[in-house]
């Protein structure tokens, strides 16, 4: 139905939020709690702009097979965020890459912030190590807060909900706001960082965060037969090598998961006290949890399943929300040259 496509009204009277994702593929459970959580909270009570960072993907991947491969990488993104609730009606998705007014007002907020400064933010030098590029620092890797900054303050965002790692960039943000409305008149808001409650979810082997890299994740996308495989192979309490052992609770990624998806905290009790005492076994558990992780993830298989079949409807809810955040990028444009007193090539000559 292209009914689900149509824009809605953007009323002007919410706050703003802006946030997003570089497009690297499919979201998984730990994405969920750390950050698409509060993004479903926060819909209704703010106006939101979701942000595709394909051009920040750019400062450590610039070749052309990485290029190549963000085609299929924003879509499966978008539509993970579609299923997991994201309504477009509301919210605005969009391609950075696609409001051209980011690639100006980066240019201009380059000139606000030094380049020390930058080079004491602690994610630059990791990101540049883990992409081999420490000798070799690309100038646009160094600006990646800076274009952040531009993503952030096109339409003015008042809140900025996002992991720990990007917290330092949001504080660059705010630096650039202060000056730019310390120079030229007060133009931007001075955004607010929020920081998800769970930062981190530990993977299925119980050894790291999860992350698709690490072949420990299960996806929003993952269907029954492959969540039940998934659970039965949990890592556990390795030292209970038996059901009638006493097991531990506390740290056990089973009962993690438990405790974020498992809506029947009564049966959850009821699980961890024969755990502890040893009177259930694993398998109980583990069945428990994949059909609460099953149910969890229901309503979402649902609604891919429909978005799924409406040919062209992901490509269609980008174009919509892009041009939707371009017309508030423009009024923020129109702003800026007027507060800076550029000097404007009259139209008619
Ligand atoms: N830096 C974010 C990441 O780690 C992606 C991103 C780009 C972003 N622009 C943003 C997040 C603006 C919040 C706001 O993937």
């Amino acid at each position: 139905m292209a009914e689900n496509a149509a824009p809605s009204q953007l009323t002007g009277e919410k706050k703003r939020i802006l946030t997003g994702d570089r497009p690297t593929g499919k979201l998984h459970l730990g994405h969920y709690v750390g950050s698409i959580e509060n993004r479903l909270r926060l819909q209704d009570e703010y106006e939101c702009f979701f942000i595709i960072a394909d051009l920040h993907t750019l400062t450590t991947k610039p070749e052309k097979e990485h290029i190549a491969a963000l085609t299929d990488n924003i879509r499966e993104m978008v539509l993970d965020y579609l299923s997991a609730g994201i309504d477009p009606q509301k919210s605005a998705i969009f391609l950075q890459s696609g409001v051209i007014e980011t690639y100006e007002l980066n240019l201009l907020f380059e000139m606000l912030i030094s380049v020390a400064r930058l080079e004491r933010i602690p994610s630059l030098k990791d990101m540049a190590r883990a992409a081999n590029l420490e000798e070799s620092m690309p100038f646009g890797l160094l600006g990646y807060p800076v274009l952040q900054a531009a993503d952030i303050l096109l339409p003015r965002a008042n809140l900025v909900p996002v992991g720990k790692d990007n917290e330092s960039h949001i504080e660059a943000t705010r630096e650039i706001a202060r000056r730019f409305n310390y120079l030229y008149g007060d133009v931007f808001p001075i955004p607010d960082v929020l920081i998800g409650d769970v930062p981190s979810l530990i993977g299925i082997d119980g050894q790291a965060k999860m992350s698709k890299s690490l072949n420990n994740a299960i996806f929003l996308s993952d269907d029954e037969n492959t969540v039940n495989q998934k659970v039965r192979g949990m890592f556990t309490d390795p030292n209970r090598i038996r059901a009638d052992i006493p097991g531990r609770v506390e740290g056990n990624p089973v009962f993690i998961y438990h405790d974020a998806f498992n809506p029947n905290t009564a049966e959850i009790d009821d699980l961890k006290e024969r755990y502890l005492k040893g009177t259930v076994g694993d398998v109980e558990v583990k069945r428990k949890l994949a059909t609460a992780i099953n149910n969890f993830l229901a309503p979402m298989r649902e609604r891919r399943a429909s978005y799924e079949a409406q040919r062209g409807m992901v490509d269609e809810i980008i174009a919509e929300g892009t041009t939707r955040t371009r017309i508030e990028a423009q009024k923020t444009m129109a702003l800026v040259r007027e507060a800076m007193g550029m000097y404007r090539i009259s139209e008619r000559r």
